[in-house]
């Protein structure tokens, strides 16, 4: 008989069968380059596309298989190109940023801890996105209105997706981390997991998008994310990872890709994976790592988007006034392409849940206005900064949510 649960021990054999798959190159046309059977995109030779409809559709498409039926990871090279001056300024200004926001919380006496290294032991911000949006807008907005990270995002998760953020710097003599599976089952004890049906092992993969961006050049000995391709095609995994025997095969199989600065690394959270020992003399791995959630589920960590909008306003603003000079566009025409990415990155896109009797279902008749619909509501009128705060908290309110309101 059928049965909901997972009840017999994953099996290693099954496991190193889907683990022995090798790409072939014509699966994923555009990548430049297969490197131990991940996929490298080297983005600068997209450069000039960033808007072509068709090339990103045809790239979503190869990184959703990937993700789905593939390895499970792909690396984006040059995603925050370090030659171009304004993507340079960004990610060296969230560096500075990161290091201010270390010192400032050293400096406090709170403990702080982390999910696999000792407290101490290495650096972590937690919540750096909304820790970010604060301490530097500018920088801020022109970071996270990178276009590849609002395709990669969406590309898994569709349109309306949670970004959260932490930042981790691994220290010469840093340990690696167990190999693991990410979030949702991944943060669950196994008891629990065995509790879900089989159906939510698969959904947990589909919720999430885990990413990394490095903050600083990460050569193999620095200890850059330790992967096992086909990993994440494995059923029980969440079952599994756990287990010596899983945990052996892992130590003899993982791959690693160096990574320069301003290159991210992109899984499928089912992916089996572990942070990498750091064993260079004095080269301080900093990595901004992404989990982007999609609106059906739960993030890890709570974002409030109010605030994050109202540090960004003054920068919003200027942006999308500034593309709205330079290409001469018609106000109908709708914001440009980094405004976009940056209202999807900071703004929610998905309605639910809210009161439908103060929220009632218009104008499409399905769903209520969502906070970016407000955002690119405000941009188009000119309103203040203190005029998109009010309304977006009375959105809160009238949905109902008025523990997040301060
Ligand atoms: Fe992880």
């Amino acid at each position: 008989m059928y049965k909901r649960l997972f009840t017999s021990p994953p099996s290693l054999a099954e496991f190193e069968r889907l683990c022995s798959q090798t790409i072939k190159p014509e699966t994923y046309p555009l990548a430049g380059s297969i490197e131990k059977n991940v996929p490298i995109y080297n983005l600068p030779d997209f450069h000039s596309l960033v808007a072509d409809k068709t090339t990103i559709t045809k790239l979503q498409d190869e990184w959703y298989h990937i993700l789905l039926n593939g390895p499970g990871v792909f690396v984006l090279k040059g995603m925050y190109s370090t030659t171009n001056e304004g993507d340079d300024d960004a990610l060296s200004a969230a560096t500075t940023a990161y290091q201010q926001i270390i010192s400032n919380e050293r400096r406090s006496s709170e403990k702080k801890g982390d999910h696999f290294a000792n407290t101490g032991a290495n650096d972590r911000i937690w919540n750096s996105f909304s820790k970010h949006a604060v301490t530097d807008p500018a920088s801020f907005s022109t970071y996270y209105s990178n276009p590849w990270l609002s395709y990669v995002s969406s590309a898994w998760l569709g349109p309306a997706y949670r970004i959260t953020a932490q930042v981790n710097v691994v220290k010469p003599g840093g340990q690696a981390q167990n190999p693991h599976r990410d979030y949702h089952l991944g943060f669950q004890a196994v008891s629990s997991c065995a509790q879900y049906p089989r159906t939510m092992h698969s959904a947990s993969a589909f919720l999430t998008l885990q990413g990394a961006i490095a903050h600083t050049d990460m050569p193999l000995a620095s200890g850059p994310t330790w992967l096992l391709p086909f990993s994440q095609q494995f059923a029980e995994g969440y079952l599994a990872w756990t287990l010596a025997e899983f945990r052996d095969y892992f130590a003899s199989h993982y791959v690693a890709i160096p990574l320069e600065r301003g290159d991210a690394l992109f899984f499928n959270p089912a992916l089996f994976h572990a942070a990498g020992a750091n064993r260079t003399v004095g080269l301080e791995r900093m990595a901004n790592l992404l989990q982007i959630s999609s609106a059906f589920g739960k993030c890890m960590e709570a974002v409030d988007s109010v605030v994050v909008v109202e540090s960004c306003w003054e920068v919003l603003v200027e942006m999308y006034y500034r593309a709205t000079r330079e290409e001469e566009k018609e106000e109908e025409q709708g914001p440009s392409l980094e405004v976009s990415c940056l209202i999807r990155a900071i703004a929610d896109g998905y309605p639910f849940p809210t009161n439908l009797d103060r929220r009632p279902p218009a104008p499409s008749g399905l769903a209520p206005e969502s906070e970016q619909d407000v955002v690119i509501r405000a941009l188009k009128e000119g309103w203040t900064r203190e005029r998109v705060v009010s309304e977006l908290r009375q959105m809160r309110l009238d949905s109902g949510d008025e523990m997040s309101v301060k």
